[in-house]
């Protein structure tokens, strides 16, 4: 097959809502990540999202809308008082919430679950596309499974070229890291991934927020995650990443870096004088930029050829949370404290 990759101009986006309806897969922007979408309501076409990315049967997908009135055919149950608060708040923007699923989505999407995570992008060119489709698009991250998920247009197309007809290209993303994955079912919001919409946000708006003990620590032998996603290796490029933290993070990565042959540093921009003339890719000067420039770095690292990957953690806070999430995963928990 062969794959278009074309700006969202109004004659591109009209194609690309006709291939969804007519059952095929679409590569697009979100204001998170790039997702690769189908529509959610035909077993054959998200059939076709799990063939593209090589992903587990297992793993369920995120079913994206456009506005509110998207929401109703696809829940078992009018949203309760929880979830209206953090639709009214979050939505449109990076945060998915788990609702108990209707009759009328595919066993296919949610993995056999009984529930189903939605979420509506705040991205003008994914607002655009869910419109012209008039369906509901299934779209999980738009990587082959196990890579760093896409930011830019060139990323999707480094995973995906031949496999899926066509990717709109509206440039990179700005969140940089998935939206956030929130459980409704207990007392409080549970965090199942954090993402581009913060704990503290959370709990602006629910008083409480509580965050699943899986999102920075290694699932434990035989422990089942609550969201199937986080069994998975994930986020990974092919060189070996560590994750430095504390302290002396400067002092061990230079140290590291000094004894290991075709080593790459991932730093903060504030801290690249202190590696002098070693090879370095700048993550940004905050939290944030950290979100936004991590998974192009970890796939820039792969284009440099890099055995061996050594990344400078942060705080985890605020949206931090995210990066040291999927650093931890990328890294398979390989961290120097
Ligand atoms: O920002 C995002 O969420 C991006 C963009 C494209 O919207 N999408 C995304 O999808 O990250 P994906 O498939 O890469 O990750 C979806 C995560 C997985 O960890 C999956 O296990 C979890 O959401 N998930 C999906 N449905 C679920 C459910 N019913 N219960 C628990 N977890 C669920
Ligand atoms: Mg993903």
């Amino acid at each position: 097959m062969k794959t278009e990759l074309l700006f969202p101009t109004p004659e591109a986006l009209a194609r690309a809502g006709e291939l969804l309806r007519s059952g095929e897969v679409v590569g697009f922007p979100t204001e998170t990540v790039y997702g690769l979408g189908a529509n959610a309501m035909d077993e054959a076409a998200v059939e076709k999202i799990f063939a593209a990315k090589g992903r587990p049967g297992d793993n369920p997908l995120i079913v994206h809308i456009a506005d509110a009135d998207g929401l109703a055919p696809l829940i078992a149950s009018e949203p309760d008082p929880h979830a209206r608060a953090l639709m009214d708040a979050f939505w449109p923007g990076p945060l998915t919430l788990i609702f108990p699923k209707s009759a009328a989505v595919p066993a296919r999407v949610t993995a056999g679950l009984d529930t189903v995570a939605i979420r509506m992008p705040s991205h003008p060119v994914a607002q655009a596309l869910i419109r012209a489709a008039g369906v509901p698009v299934a779209a999980p991250s738009a990587n082959r499974s196990g890579r760093p998920s896409p930011t830019t247009a060139a990323d999707v197309l480094e995973d995906m070229d031949g496999r899926v007809p066509m990717i709109l290209d509206g440039g990179p993303c700005r969140v940089g890291v998935e939206s956030t994955v929130v459980d409704l079912s207990g007392e409080a919001p549970r965090v199942l991934r954090p993402g581009g919409i913060t704990r503290a946000q959370i709990e602006a708006v629910a008083s409480a927020c509580e965050i699943d003990h899986a999102v920075l620590n290694p699932l434990g032998e035989g422990e089942r995650p609550r969201s199937p996603g986080m069994k998975y290796k994930h986020y990974a490029p092919r060189g070996e990443v560590t994750v430095f933290c504390g302290e002396n993070t400067v002092k061990n990565i230079i140290r590291r870096y000094d004894a290991t042959p075709n080593a790459l540093i991932l730093a903060l921009e504030g801290n690249l004088p202190f590696y002098g003339k070693r090879r370095c890719i700048s993550l940004g000067s905050d939290a944030e930029s950290m979100a936004a420039n991590l998974f192009h770095a970890l796939r820039e690292a792969d284009r440099l050829g890099a055995d061996v990957i050594l990344c400078e953690g942060v705080e985890p806070v605020g949206v931090g949370l995210a990066v040291m999430n999927r650093l931890f995963r990328a890294a398979a928990f390989r961290v120097v404290e």
